[in-house]
């Protein structure tokens, strides 16, 4: 069972981001990635309907062999992960914005987050918030958009970049010094957000996080692969190939499949 995959899922490229860092901690574990972008964003969607999206690809993830899956997704995690945890027999390891350390360590008292309707409004970012950020003025801006055109592949464009500097507006004007990405597309903006904000702002994502998180989850289930061997890195999409496959640095093979 050490040796099967662990299997990563999102709404389309974003989890990929997850999946770096995932993959840069546990360089020999194999991993199956599904990229759901024919149903993406998931953001204003319902919770009904993200679960019945979570369970497709946690079912074809199963089918695969995988013994652990991430939900690299903010959304689905929100609005999914109970379930999937009360109905599956393998763990799960979701993503959360991460507010606590934004809310841990902000001097100015003034935070930004910027993530989907779906994450924004879950009862799991409310409870998270109201325990870590009662005394700090957050600034949650939904990011209507953004996920639409990194999946159409216009993550560069003009388009994008006037999208950002009107949702971070209302932050530098609030003078954060914090901006929490809370959808795992977002860190692809990263030199974009870095351009448009003063340079005391920090940038905060779960990647790193979500990567120790799979560690020691792993071994507490005495699943960590020790062999050194070479792992086998699969990536599935029900979209557009090319996308996938230059947020991969066009490093990785990446396969059409239909889910
Ligand atoms: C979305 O599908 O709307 C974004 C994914 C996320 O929340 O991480």
């Amino acid at each position: 069972m050490s040796r099967s995959p662990i299997g990563i899922f999102d709404s389309g490229v974003g989890g990929t981001s997850i999946w770096r860092e995932i993959h840069q901690l546990l360089p020999y574990e194999s991993t199956i990635y599904l990229a759901d972008s024919i149903n993406a964003p998931y953001g204003p969607k319902g919770a009904e309907k993200i679960i019945e999206l979570s369970i497709k690809s946690t079912e074809l993830l199963l089918q695969k062999g995988c013994k652990l899956i991430v939900v690299a997704c903010n959304t689905a995690t929100t609005n999914a992960i109970d379930y999937l945890r009360k109905n599956y027999n393998v763990p799960f390891i979701g993503i959360e914005p991460a507010i606590k350390p934004a809310a841990l360590n902000t001097k100015n008292k003034a935070v930004g987050i910027l993530a989907t309707y779906g994450t924004l409004t879950s009862a799991l970012f409310s409870k998270t918030s109201g325990l870590f950020a009662k005394d700090i003025h957050v600034i949650e801006q939904v990011g209507d958009g953004i996920v639409e055109l990194i999946e159409g592949g216009k993550l560069h464009s003009e388009e994008m970049k006037a999208l950002l500097s009107e949702y971070l507006k209302p932050m530098m004007e609030a003078n954060i010094d914090y901006l929490v990405l809370g959808c795992t597309h977002y860190p692809y903006l990263m030199p974009l957000l870095v351009d448009l904000l003063p340079i005391h702002v920090k940038i905060i994502d779960s990647g790193e996080a979500v990567a120790r998180q799979t560690k020691a989850i792993l071994e507490r289930n005495g699943l960590l692969n020790i062999e050194m061997a070479k792992p086998k890195l699969q990536f599935f999409t029900n979209g557009n190939v090319e996308v996938v496959h230059s947020l991969l640095d066009n490093k990785y093979q990446v396969d059409s499949l239909k889910f």
